[in-house]
């Protein structure tokens, strides 16, 4: 097990080229795999939760090699995926579960979807729920948990389904699903979550027809291979964006990061904090929004924080937590109680570490309050548990930017399932991090 050990203090200068989108990337080699022809993907984020997407499809018949910087995969079409000798392990990857337990409910041959211990812990009957009333066979443990059994060869039929959580993965997981359907599927959801899914089925060449918070797919023969130019993650760069605010002296640069309006949550909240972000270069990058980024240090205020903001910041709110901790006056999260069922559960986790490095932070069972500190030393020094989630790591690793004294970070390895590379592009960037072997 790898540990971090941040000294406190530094200045962030320079650019900071963030790894490829982790939500893109997933979806990339899904419909790849499923499209005629061959998608040559650039940008793809080599992590661990993307490559375990990339080894289920090579295990279901799916040939994949990189030429140059690109992932180049050879669809093999809507029907042509083989059945997998052994059970599909996705490692960490929450997106991937749901996304491939609608995908494999379409298919001719039984499968199985494992992952490790966080992932078996994740709520799955969300997806359960939906593809059952479809007419798939699909069944976890008694809790509705990982593994999941599909039984291939069920007829679908489209329905129109009103999930109760905004949520990019259920809405991904029923409109795959909706491919091998007979009839429409529909989803009306009750607030706006990432949509990727249905920027890229368009670039593959699926039509659907969208409207507010809805979306409807026809099944199609086929999908159309499109190359895929993968933005820089939204999600990764917040931690710079956090970074460079609170961190004096300090100013970077983020090139091609993805600014989908329904990800850039980080940005506007930020932004209502008082941070200097500048959008610059504005672009579309294979039907992705991106944008050069430059952020400066600047004086941050406490917000509420609420309602539709939640689910456009969704994984963000670790390193927004750092910010809170580091603005004037109180910020106030609510209606997050998703939160809880991410990698870990992130509001009593953050809470945690954020107590330990003596902040003021009370919890509600649906968000939390966060006294800022706005003259550094904003935290204290310690130990911190990240709780094998990587987001909790690397939001934990800037706040020692403004600590009096080293943090020290357990279970970082998870780190390398959305952002591989992250101590070296820290480092380089101006924090005095180094990653330690600490006995497990
Ligand atoms: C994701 C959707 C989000 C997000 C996750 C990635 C996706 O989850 O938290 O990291 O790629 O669809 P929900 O849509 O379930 O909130």
């Amino acid at each position: 097990m790898r540990r971090f050990r941040i000294e406190p203090g530094g200045h962030l200068q320079g650019e900071v080229q963030v790894p490829g989108d982790k939500s893109v990337s997933h979806r990339a080699v899904m419909f790849a795999a499923l499209a005629s022809g061959t998608t040559r993907v650039t940008g793809f984020l080599e992590s661990a939760d993307c490559l375990a997407t990339l080894a289920a499809f090579a295990a279901m018949g799916v040939a994949h090699r990189r030429e140059g910087n690109a992932l180049v995969i050879d669809g093999v079409g809507l029907h042509g995926l083989q059945a997998p000798d052994a059970p599909l392990d996705l490692g960490n990857a929450g997106t991937s579960m749901r996304l491939l337990s609608g995908l494999m409910a379409g298919q001719a041959f039984d499968s199985v979807l494992t992952g490790d211990a966080s992932l078996s812990r994740r709520p799955m009957a969300r997806v359960i729920e939906p593809l059952t009333r479809m007419g798939a066979d699909i069944r976890g443990d008694a809790a509705g948990r990982a593994p999941l059994h599909i039984r291939g060869g069920r007829p679908l039929r489209g329905i129109t389904y009103r999930p109760p959580v905004a949520s990019a993965q259920i809405k991904s997981c029923v409109l795959l699903a909706g491919l091998y359907a007979d009839g429409e599927t529909r989803i009306e959801e009750p607030g706006v979550s990432r949509d990727h899914t249905e920027r890229m089925l368009a670039a593959f060449g699926v039509p659907l027809r969208r409207g507010d918070r809805r979306v409807a797919l026809q099944p199609v023969e086929r999908l159309r291979a499109a190359d895929v130019a993968v933005p820089a993650d939204l999600s990764s760069a917040a931690f710079f964006m956090v970074a460079a605010s609170i961190a004096p002296d300090s100013e970077l640069r983020l090139p091609g990061v993805g600014i989908n309006p329904t990800r850039r949550g980080v940005i506007d909240i930020l932004l209502a904090m008082g941070a200097d972000i500048v959008l610059g270069n504005e672009r579309e990058q294979a039907g992705e929004p991106v944008a050069d980024i430059r952020v400066r240090s600047a004086p941050l205020k406490g917000i509420a924080i609420g309602g539709d903001q939640v689910e456009l910041a969704i994984d963000e709110f670790p390193a927004i937590f750092i910010a809170a901790a580091c603005a004037e006056g109180t910020t106030r999260l609510t209606g997050a109680a998703e939160l809880r069922v991410k990698e870990s559960d992130r509001i009593a986790v953050m809470a945690d570490g954020l107590a330990t490095l003596g902040v003021d932070v009370t919890v509600a069972e649906d968000g939390l309050t966060i006294v800022g500190r706005p003259q550094a030393p904003s935290f204290g020094g310690g130990h911190v548990a990240s709780h094998a989630d990587h987001r909790i790591a690397m939001a934990f690793a800037i706040a020692a930017l403004r600590a009096d004294a080293a943090i020290t970070i357990d279970d970082c390895d998870y780190v390398d399932t959305s952002f591989p590379g992250f101590v070296s592009v820290a480092a380089a960037a101006g924090l005095a991090i180094r990653s330690e072997r600490a006995a497990s």
